[in-house]
C-alpha cells in the first residue's frame, strides 16, 4: 500500500510541481496517473523512491514513512521503469535485467536463472535475447526488457512511467494485454503513468487525474467515465465516454440467465406452454447433449400440427450469438448490425449461457448522465 499525505513539491524558484497530493493506492492494484504534460506525474512518482525529495507532507509505504529507510534499500523494494525505456546501450539484455539483482549481490547462478525467468515472463526467448544489445531489439522488445528489468528483484512495488510510450499503437495494445496477464500472476502494487486515456481505462484499477500539481479525481475507470467530477475531467476522457464505458463491461456480468429454453428434441407443445406462461416472444433452442445453441422459435411462428424443428429458425451460433466474454460495446454493435432486439449469449464452445436485450444495453448507456457533478474534491 502506498499513501500520499498532503505531499508538496516546491522547487527553489517557488514553483509547486505537486500541491497537497492525497492518494491511497491499495496493495496489489494498478493506479494510473494521468494528466497533461507538466502536471506533476513523474515528480509524484519519483518522490516515492526518493529520487526527488518531498518539500512537505509524507509518503507511507505499508504505513511506514518512506524516509525511514536508507534510499538504496527503499529503491530495492521498488521497481522502476522509466519514461523512454532507459536501457543501457553498452550492456547486454541480460546485464540490463540483472542490474538490481547485482546491486543486491545475488550469486551469478541465481541471477542467470532470474534473467531467463523474466525474459520468458515478458515473452522473449532467453536463448535468442540474452546476449543481444538493446539496439538489436525492436522498440516493443526493448519495452518488454524495460518491464523485465523493473521486475528484476521481485519488488512488491512497481513505478512505471509511460512504460509503453515509445511504441506504435498495435504493439502497445499487445504489451498492455501481456502486462495485465503478468500482473494477474505477480499482483504487484503499481503506479503507472500514461498520457493515453484509453490505456488508463484498460490498465487501471483506479485512475488519478492530475492537473497543475493537484489531484482532480481519483476513482475506478467506470466511475470516472460515468461521473466525471468536472468539465476538465469530462473533456479529458473525451466525448465518446459512453462507448468507452460500455467497453469496460463484460456481457457475462450483464446477461439474463432466467429465460427459458427448450432442447432440440422438445415438442411444439413444450414451446407453446412457455409462450403461454411467460412474456417471452422468442425461445432459444439448444442441443440436448452439450447445450450448444441451435436456433430459436418466435411466438408468431407457433402453428398447430407442426414440429419444433419445422417451426424453428436454425442458425449456427456463431452467426446469431455474442460471446460471454465480449464487452457491452461489442455486443451493442453486433446487435445493431444484425437488427436484433435480443441476442443469445454463448461460451466459447457455443453453449447457451444467457441472453441480452438491446434495452439492457440502452439502459446502461442512459445511466451515464451528461450532467456534471461539481463537487469540491473529496479525494483521499
Ligand atoms: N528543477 C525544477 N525546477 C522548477 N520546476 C521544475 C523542475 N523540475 C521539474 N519542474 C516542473 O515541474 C512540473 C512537473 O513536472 P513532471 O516531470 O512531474 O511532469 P509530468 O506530469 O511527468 O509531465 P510529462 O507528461 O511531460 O512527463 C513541470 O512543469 C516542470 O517544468
Ligand atoms: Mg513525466
Amino acid at each position: 500500500m502506498i499513501e500520499f499525505k498532503n505531499v508538496v513539491k516546491q522547487y527553489p524558484n517557488g514553483f509547486r510541481a505537486v500541491d497537497d497530493l492525497n492518494l491511497l493506492v491499495p496493495e496489489g492494484e494498478i493506479c494510473v496517473l494521468i494528466g497533461p504534460s507538466g502536471c506533476g506525474k513523474t515528480t509524484s512518482m519519483r518522490m516515492i523512491n526518493r529520487l526527488i525529495s518531498i518539500t512537505s507532507g509524507e509518503i507511507l509505504i505499508d504505513g511506514q514513512p518512506n524516509t525511514e529507510l536508507p534510499a538504496e534499500e527503499l529503491r530495492r523494494q521498488i521497481g522502476y521503469a522509466i519514461q523512454q525505456i532507459g536501457l543501457l546501450p553498452h550492456m547486454t539484455i541480460a546485464d540490463n535485467i540483472a542490474l538490481v539483482p547485482r546491486l543486491l549481490h545475488w550469486d551469478e547462478n541465481r541471477i542467470r536463472r532470474r534473467v531467463d525467468e523474466l525474459l520468458e515472463l515478458v515473452g522473449l526467448d532467453p536463448d535468442i535475447s540474452r546476449d543481444k544489445y538493446p539496439r538489436q531489439l525492436s522498440g516493443g522488445q526493448q519495452q518488454r526488457v524495460g518491464v523485465a528489468r523493473a521486475l528484476g528483484a521481485d519488488p512488491p512495488i512497481m513505478l512505471m512511467d509511460e512504460p509503453f510510450g515509445a511504441v506504435d499503437p498495435i504493439t502497445r495494445e499487445v504489451l498492455q494485454a501481456e502486462f495485465l496477464q503478468i500482473q494477474e500472476r505477480v499482483g504487484k502494487t503499481i503506479i503507472f503513468v500514461t498520457h493515453d486515456i484509453d490505456e488508463a481505462i484498460k490498465m487501471g484499477d483506479r485512475i488519478a487525474i492530475m492537473r497543475d500539481g493537484h489531484l482532480v479525481q481519483y476513482d475506478t475507470p467506470d466511475t470516472i467515465l460515468a461521473h466525471p467530477i468536472n468539465r476538465f475531467v469530462r473533456d479529458f476522457v473525451g466525448t465518446d465516454r459512453t462507448l468507452k464505458r460500455l467497453g469496460l463491461i463484460r456481457i457475462k456480468n450483464l446477461m439474463d440467465t432466467s429465460r427459458r429454453t427448450v432442447t432440440l428434441d422438445a415438442s411444439i407443445e413444450d414451446a407453446a406452454r412457455i409462450f403461454r406462461e411467460s412474456e417471452q416472444n422468442c425461445i432459444f433452442i439448444v442441443d440436448k447433449g452439450d447445450s450448444t445453441l441451435k436456433g430459436w422459435i418466435d411466438r408468431e411462428e407457433m402453428k398447430e400440427n407442426t414440429s419444433l424443428t419445422e417451426a424453428m429458425f436454425e442458425a449456427p451460433w456463431i452467426d446469431i450469438a455474442v460471446r460471454d466474454d465480449a464487452t457491452a460495446r461489442e455486443a451493442l454493435s453486433a446487435m445493431v448490425a444484425r437488427g436484433f432486439r435480443i441476442t443469445p449469449v454463448v461460451d466459447r464452445h457455443g453453449k447457451l449461457v444467457g441472453t441480452i436485450t438491446l434495452k439492457a444495453l440502452q439502459d446502461l448507456a442512459a445511466y451515464d448522465p451528461d450532467s456534471i457533478v461539481e463537487t469540491s474534491g473529496g479525494v483521499a
